[in-house]
């Protein structure tokens, strides 16, 4: 889509469709639907009233204007919100829905053309640009469909290619703001496509040729299972002993031209297909497991965004890339493993196996001594269990990080919650022949989970993101497409530019 800063009046706008909002019943004076109304002699005015339009979001109701405009329709949007709960959605998420609202529609009934006016949008803490931002992702996002295994004739392609965004100046910034919503938008839906992609086509292997070709700019080194097992890396290899299709480890690295303000490890869970291995999943589990290399696809999602944004940032990604299946040369419950940092790893349920990759993934970028590392997982179903399916659990063991991701989160309205490392339920992980075991007990896995990364990040400033909820949506939601979501491009990205 291409996004342009216009300073014509919505009244007088040559789009196929208009769209304005509101956030009373009432219609405000001078108000672009003050104007909108009297070009179309209080008609407008009369429908809205007729039928009970009171102004509140997420209401959007579509008017034809007759002839009467040069625009075939005008969409008024309600942007009026009450801020309910500890995680309400903030403006920008707001506005975020009711611009994916109007692209959605837009597409469904042909449109090419829209003009979309932000005046009476109130930025409130955030700036006017990301406001302009939050448009751009919601028209980009809502806009998304996954159709590589439909067939040609099938395909009905989205009509909408020119938005005119009107009501707001014509700064720089808002037009960087538009290149940052599309470059965040291009990421997430690579990191979707990856997601979405099913396992038989995307394995260790095939998620590694797709990392190379990110770009420009970013390099990217893909090590072999012999690399792997030179590097010692057993915790990780154990996943893939059951697998036909060899391991790959992914070693991507985006530097900045100037001088760069820190360096960012940023690590994705990268299970390409989770059957359980031995300790075998039900069928019902299994049916969206292509999801489990979710954490990895944000990652190399991610890459694709700042390839294009272009940040002061050095950022390194890593994915332990692995299928985990079982056969004969598959992990047995009760394997003892060692971590490439030297720790003995008892593996009693061999369905815990992200932990077991990332443990070594971890270790390896920590050894770069990066500032900072992050690591993006579908970790637990327990995460879903406490957070339910939008919310990502979120740990660590430096206060500013998490801070910064919660801030982060904020602009982009992926709800983070953060839960607690407990000191005293490392004792679950006690294993009576190893150093660990790879399982807690009965109650509280995601923190469980979270306390065996964190023996193998050392001191480092590390953050973990469970989000084994969010990556995946069974239902289209404003802007999110059913299957993979693409979460946490977005959230990165932010952290990323407010370092
Ligand atoms: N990939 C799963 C976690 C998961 C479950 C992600 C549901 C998305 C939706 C992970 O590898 C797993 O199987 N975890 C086990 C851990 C248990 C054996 C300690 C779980 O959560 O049941
Ligand atoms: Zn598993
Ligand atoms: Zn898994």
């Amino acid at each position: 889509m291409n996004f342009k800063i216009s300073n014509q009046k919505p009244e007088v706008a040559t789009t196929s469709l208009v769209v304005v909002s509101t956030e009373t019943e009432t219609i405000a004076t001078g108000s672009p639907l003050a104007r909108l109304d009297s070009a179309m002699k209080g008609q407008l005015g009369k429908i809205l009233k007729q039928e009970g339009f009171k102004g509140k979001a997420p209401e959007q109701k579509l008017i034809h204007t007759q002839g009467q405009l040069s625009a075939d329709a005008i969409l008024v949007v309600g942007r009026a919100f009450e801020i309910k709960g500890d995680l309400p959605a903030n403006n920008l998420e707001i506005l975020r829905r009711a611009a994916s609202g109007a692209a959605r529609l837009a597409n469904a009934r042909q449109y090419k053309t829209m003009c979309f006016d932000l005046s009476g949008w109130d930025p409130g803490d955030f700036k006017e640009s990301d406001l302009v931002q939050a448009t751009v992702e919601g028209m980009e996002l809502g806009s998304y469909r996954f159709d590589t295994y439909r067939n040609k004739k099938d395909i009905k392609k989205n009509s909408l290619t020119t938005v005119h965004l009107t009501g707001i100046s014509s700064r720089n910034s808002n037009q960087s703001a538009i290149e940052r919503g599309l470059a965040i938008s291009e990421g997430t839906l690579l990191a979707r496509d990856l997601v979405n992609a099913p396992a038989n086509d995307m394995n260790p292997q095939t998620l590694a040729k797709e990392a190379k070709k990110v770009g420009p700019n970013i390099q990217c080194k893909v090590y072999s299972k012999a690399e792997i097992t030179k590097l010692k890396m057993g915790s990780y290899l154990s996943v893939s002993a059951g697998s036909e299709v060899p391991p790959a480890l992914i070693h991507m690295v985006y530097k900045p031209k100037g001088k760069s303000k820190k360096t960012v490890a940023v690590v994705g869970k990268g299970v390409t297909f989770d059957s359980g291995g031995l300790s075998l999943k039900p069928s019902g589990s299994m049916e969206t497991m292509k999801d489990d290399m979710a954490g990895s696809a944000a990652a190399i999602g991610l890459m694709q965004t700042l390839a294009r944004i272009q940040p002061k940032v050095t950022v390194h990604v890593v994915v332990a890339a692995t299928e985990n299946m079982p056969s004969g040369a598959a992990t047995k419950p009760g394997d003892v493993v060692t971590a490439m940092n030297g720790k003995t790893i008892e593996i009693l349920n061999t369905d815990a196996e992200g932990r077991l990759t990332l443990a070594d993934a971890l270790h390896f970028i920590i050894q770069k001594g990066p500032d900072v590392v992050i690591d993006m997982a579908t970790l637990t179903g327990a995460c879903l269990v406490a957070l339910g399916e939008r919310i990502s659990g979120l740990m660590g063991n430096d206060d500013k990080l998490l801070d910064d991701l919660i801030e982060a989160s904020e602009y982009s309205g992926e709800m983070l919650w953060q839960l607690p490392l407990l000191e005293e339920y490392r004792a679950d992980l006690k294993s009576p022949i190893a150093d660990l075991k790879n399982i807690g007990g009965r109650w509280g896995g995601t923190i469980t989970a979270g306390l065996f990364l964190q023996e193998f990040v050392g001191k480092a400033r590390w953050a973990h993101l469970d989000i084994a909820g969010p990556s995946w949506s069974d239902k289209q939601l404003p802007y999110i497409s059913r299957g993979g979501t693409g979460c946490m491009v977005s959230t990165l990205t932010q952290y990323i530019l407010h370092l």
